[in-house]
Order: C-alpha cells, then sequence, then structure tokens
C-alpha cells in the first residue's frame, strides 16, 4: 500500500470512528431515548395501560395514530399523572425528550417536566391534557384540559 493509499484510508477510519462516537451524543442523531408507544384515539380519550410505567420509566410517549407530535406522559413522585403535547409553543416543531425537560432542535427552546418554558425563544407553556386512572388503564382526555 502506497503512503497517500494508507493516509487517505486512516483518514476515512478516523472519520467513521468519530461519527460513531459523536452522533449518538447529538439530540435527534442517536437512537432513540424513549420508546413510542403507537395508539389509536377512541372518542376523544387514548388509554394505555398502567403496567407501562415502572419506576426505572416513569415517562412514557404516546403518539396517536395520524398524528405529527407525540404526548410525553409521566408518572410522579406522587403517583399522579401528567400528560403534555410535545409541540414546540414557538413554531409548531416537535420536541425530543430527556430525563428532566423537553427541548426543541430549531431554535433551542426549553420546557420543565411541568411544560414551564425554562429557555426562549417560546414563550407558552406546552399543552397539558387531563389525565384519569383506573386499576388498569391511563386515559388521556383531548377534549378537556
Ligand atoms: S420552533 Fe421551537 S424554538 Fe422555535
Amino acid at each position: 500500500m502506497e503512503r497517500r493509499e494508507f493516509l487517505k484510508s486512516s483518514c476515512n477510519v478516523c472519520l467513521m470512528l468519530t461519527a460513531g462516537l459523536i452522533l449518538p451524543m447529538l439530540p435527534g442523531c442517536g437512537p432513540a431515548a424513549y420508546q413510542v408507544i403507537h395508539t389509536e384515539v377512541r372518542n376523544d380519550l387514548i388509554e394505555i395501560p398502567l403496567s407501562s410505567f415502572t419506576q426505572q420509566s416513569p415517562l412514557q410517549l404516546v403518539r396517536p395514530n395520524g398524528w405529527l407530535y407525540a404526548i410525553a406522559v409521566r408518572k410522579k413522585e406522587d403517583s399522579t399523572y401528567s400528560a403534555l403535547l410535545l409541540k414546540c409553543t414557538h413554531q409548531d416543531n416537535q420536541l425530543t425528550a430527556s430525563a428532566n425537560s423537553f427541548n426543541c432542535s430549531l431554535h433551542g427552546s426549553a420546557f420543565n417536566t411541568e411544560g414551564a418554558v425554562t429557555k426562549g425563544p417560546a414563550e407558552k407553556h406546552l399543552k397539558q391534557y387531563t389525565v384519569s386512572a383506573d386499576q388498569t388503564n391511563l386515559t388521556i382526555h383531548l377534549k378537556a384540559s
């Protein structure tokens, strides 16, 4: 192998290794941090099993079929639940979820787990849905909020 060929192939290997290490750290470039539950809307209600929530996974992302946005459903420490639409209130971009925030990749807005703006340019809270629970299911009420 000639020197030029060796350098070229070595650089390609370095680029691939760098991309493999850095891309997963960038929001939106790595594998999804949370599994998305795909579901149907019936009578303006969405039901998901309470068994979806565990101590290790108190946050579930629910995406009704045909919707552009997911709903982040969180089991809080006091065993109540919240449901927030992951649609940026600045210019409607989809938000990504992390452990303690929801972030917009378009202009950098961030929201806390209660849906309040922690970083602009967004100014409004995320849309919150009313939720209720019985022995087995959590119900998200799309009309009542
Ligand atoms: S659309 Fe989210 S910050 Fe602009």
